[in-house]
């Protein structure tokens, strides 16, 4: 018989019907036994009666999780027994038979509660059973909803996804680079990217001039609550545009989706105020203020902008770093200061984060479009000549052949639903997420490889002593 799916049984009222999924509770009274099943749609109650033998026999050795196929009959149920704000909570199954698709052992843990009691290491080596909580299914199902959105307001704001490489090339961009080894080159490697950043300037010199991509980030430090060795980005590029254009349009993205998908949330203030950095530091004493009225509302969400971050910084060996994003463009009136390596402490860079309720949810910039000024930024940082050479002359030469002026954003994806599906961490929404030591304890990786594989590598491994 076809296979109906749970949500739909209440348009069955009085028809026999199949179903197929997993038994949630098992309640045997003897004469009559009970059950919740479950399947991807919701759940649903079912009953077998003393006559249905075959249902009975089977019925009983049910256990939780195990996956069967049932027939039976969707009745309405009587009006002392309808459960009003139940899904399903007005019909019942008569069970006519069963068969059982595959046992399952006893479940790590209780998947009925929001299983925040449990050892997150345990989870994340069940997680297969951890994500069949009705919690865990909402935050990736409304992951989904999120990124559907996001995919459609760029498309019908005319931007073009496109996929870049994740076996790239190391380059500086603030973090550690997980690196790849090249069998065919031996001792040469990948770097996995910290973000499409070049590339999605690359695709500005290419002419597509409006890029976006929902892309995987790799970024080898210290995780935490907020931090993930790999995360997703919304990332996003234009070309001929000023800050104002970039910022409004992904405003207009986060208010439409918030309005959209949580209609329950508040947006404490529109447009979305903004405070430079020094204004921050002065008034929060950090450059992501938690500027919410009222922190102990759900569903306040008190996004604002940060601009005017200084460009630079002192190492501590005295020299120049950058504090953002090495391929920002100064703003315009710091130009000249950049080109004549003039009061470098006081440039300001063309550079904007979006906060929410403290959290960096997003940053970007305008870029350094003319070879000539990103080289100086490379030249303040102390890269010699032929460092500058060695890593980024297919920057330069690009930006020398016909380069728009162009700016960008990225928003951590992760960020952004952890904060609307109000959980306290990003691996809550993640649905294989790694442990706070960056492990995954059900793949068990990071793992050893096989001598052979290291072997056909050119690899030795030589650990520290201890
Ligand atoms: P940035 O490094 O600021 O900018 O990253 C953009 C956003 O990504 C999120 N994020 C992370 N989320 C989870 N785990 C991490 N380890 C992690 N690191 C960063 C943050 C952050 O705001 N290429 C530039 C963007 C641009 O200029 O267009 C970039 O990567 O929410």
């Amino acid at each position: 018989m076809e296979r109906i799916y749970i949500k739909d049984l209440k348009d069955r009222i009085g028809q026999e019907i199949t179903i197929k999924g997993w038994v949630d509770v098992r309640r045997d009274q003897g004469k009559l036994i009970f059950f919740d099943f479950r399947d991807a749609s919701g759940k649903v109650q079912g009953v077998v009666l003393p006559n249905a033998s075959q249902a009975h026999e089977v019925g009983s050795k049910l256990r939780p999780e195990w996956v069967v196929e049932v027939q039976g009959k969707v009745n309405k149920r009587p009006e002392r027994a309808i459960q009003k704000d139940k899904q399903n909570g007005d019909i019942e199954l008569e069970i006519f038979a069963i068969s059982i698709l595959n046992e399952a052992e006893t479940p790590p843990f209780d998947i009925s509660n929001e299983g925040r009691e449990i050892g997150e290491e345990t989870r994340l080596r069940y997680r297969y059973v951890d994500l069949r909580r009705d919690r865990m299914q909402k935050n990736i199902r409304n992951r989904h909803k999120i990124t559907q959105f996001v995919r459609n307001f760029y498309t019908n704001e005319g931007f073009v996804e496109i996929e870049t490489p994740y076996m790239t090339k190391s380059t500086p961009e603030g973090s550690r680079d997980y690196i790849v080894p090249s069998r065919v080159d031996k001792g040469k490697f990948y770097a996995l990217p910290q973000s499409p950043q070049q590339y999605k300037q690359l695709l500005m010199t290419a002419g597509f001039e409006k890029y976006f991509q929902i892309v995987r980030c790799f970024r080898d430090e210290d995780t935490r609550g907020d931090r993930q060795p790999e995360f997703t980005q919304i990332d996003m590029e234009s070309s001929f545009v000023a800050q104002e254009d970039i910022m409004a349009i992904n405003e207009k993205l986060i208010v439409n989706l918030v309005k959209t998908l949580y209609p329950e949330k508040e947006i404490q203030e529109l447009p979305f105020p903004r405070l430079s950095y020094k204004e921050a530091m002065e008034k929060y004493g950090n450059d992501k203020p938690d500027i919410r009225k009222d922190k102990n509302n759900l569903n306040l969400l008190a996004f604002c902008w940060v601009i005017d971050f200084p460009f630079f910084e002192k190492t501590d060996e005295g020299g120049w770093t950058f504090t953002h994003n090495p391929f920002s463009a100064p703003k315009p009136e710091y130009m000249n200061n950049l080109m004549d390596r003039k009061d470098i402490g006081d440039i300001v860079a063309d550079q904007y984060d979006m906060v929410l309720n403290g959290y960096e949810i997003g940053g970007g910039g305008i870029r350094n479009h003319t070879a000539e000024a990103l080289k100086k930024v490379f030249e303040i940082m102390g890269y010699t000549p032929e460092r500058i050479e060695k890593n980024f002359s297919y920057m330069l030469k690009a930006l020398s052949s016909g380069t728009p002026p162009h700016g960008g954003l990225a928003f951590g994806l992760d960020r952004l639903i952890m904060l609307l599906q109000n959980e306290p961490n990003i691996r809550e929404i993640i649905a294989f997420a790694k442990t706070g030591e960056g492990r995954d304890p059900m793949m068990d990786s990071p793992s050893e490889v096989q001598p052979e594989q290291l072997l056909e590598l050119g690899i030795k491994i030589e650990l520290p002593k201890k």
